[in-house]
């Protein structure tokens, strides 16, 4: 139990900078059916932002198992409404610990856990699960944890390493709850976006924006980026989204040299896509995943945009030997928008 002290403590600790803020954008998105969702413009973008997590998390869950690892045990560091709960299920590992900044993402997620458990084969075993409301860049979650000595196989940061950029400390304080509690020869894995592709794009444009009519992205300056603080707010399919932070992943690098993390691989989302596209499991997912875009589309559908120059590429592969209908393929305002982002791999030595 906590003291009213440390209550107060962690609550002004959250409300300090930009950590009020994140919590109540996340806390306000919606959770729509797949109906809306498939409505949407930017469906296929979500669902090929998945696949990626799906490939990356199944990668490194493998990796574990051949470690002959009984038991796997994962910390899912900005878990949000608990898009990966799935993952972990297929992956059957034992234990989660779910961890986000917003309450209200937190109730969700444990509502899909409860329900997911409670729909459960009898025969099945789901992974046992604990929830988390805290500022993974604040708080150092060790003392929150059931068991303090609780040690993971694997820590996933999926989309959220960017938020903590905001200053020294918070970056340092998120990389200390990500690695901190890793078992030796565990690993820390995640997505976030690239800052040498920002910084490209933005040196390329003639204002201070760049993007397309599913993102844009608008720093306060140009010629000047900080090592940290150095924000941009990122807008995606209209929603005005929370400040994000350059991550210059060097650096990271550097300071994860602390936890006694090494680099295994940094790649950009279309590296990763291309390597990873070339397993036939991969390949099945992203169809099952409806992770691109059927292109002719069908007679009774209709394409995510009705102008041609978003599908000029796809035309002109249709043109070529290789070509087999209907190829799978995304908008190129979406291939923009995802090409930000850059996969991470860590292992922590022994
Ligand atoms: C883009 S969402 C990604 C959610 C989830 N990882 C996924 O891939 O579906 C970013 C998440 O990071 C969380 N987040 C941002 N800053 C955080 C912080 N300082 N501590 C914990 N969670 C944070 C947000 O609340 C949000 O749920």
């Amino acid at each position: 139990k906590l003291t009213l002290r440390e209550l107060c403590t962690r609550q002004s600790r959250v409300e300090e900078g930009h950590g009020m803020k994140v919590a109540a954008h996340y806390n306000e998105l919606q959770e729509c059916g797949l109906k809306v969702r498939s409505q949407s413009r930017i469906f296929y973008l979500r669902n090929f932002n998945n696949w990626m997590k799906s490939v990356l998390i199944g990668e490194f869950l493998e990796k574990v198992k051949q470690k002959n690892r009984q038991g796997i045990s994962v910390l899912d560091l900005g878990c949000g409404k608990g898009g990966d709960l799935l993952k972990w299920r297929k992956g059957r590992i034992s234990e989660l610990v779910c961890v986000d900044i917003a309450e209200v993402s937190v109730q969700q997620c444990q509502q899909r856990y409860t329900d997911m458990k409670s729909k459960c084969h009898r025969n099945e075993h789901l992974f046992n699960a604990q929830f988390i409301t805290a500022d993974c860049t604040k708080e150092l979650l060790t003392g929150r944890y059931k068991d303090p000595d609780t040690q993971f196989d694997i820590c996933s940061c999926q989309f959220v390493y960017h938020y903590s950029f905001e200053t020294q400390e918070q970056a340092g304080a998120m990389l200390r709850n990500a690695c901190e509690s890793l078992r030796p020869g565990g690993y820390f894995i995640g997505t976030t976006p690239d800052a040498f592709e920002l910084v490209k794009r933005l040196e390329a444009s003639d204002t201070n924006s760049f993007g397309n009519e599913v993102y844009s992205v608008t720093f306060q300056k140009k010629g000047d980026y900080p090592l940290f603080g150095c924000q941009y707010d990122f807008n995606l399919e209209g929603v005005v989204n929370v400040p994000e932070f350059l991550v210059y992943f060097p650096l990271l690098e550097e300071m994860a040299k602390k936890y006694n993390m090494k680099l295994i691989y940094r790649k950009t989302f279309r590296e990763f896509y291309e390597e990873k596209v070339k397993d036939a499991e991969n390949k099945m997912l992203l169809k099952r995943m409806q992770a691109l875009e059927p292109y002719p589309a069908e007679e009774t559908s209709r394409l995510v945009s009705d102008d041609a120059c978003e599908y000029e590429h796809a035309e002109n592969y249709m043109k070529t030997q290789q070509a087999k209908l209907p190829l799978g393929t995304l908008s190129k305002s979406e291939w923009e928008a995802t090409s930000i982002y850059l996969v991470f791999a860590f292992e922590k030595l022994c």
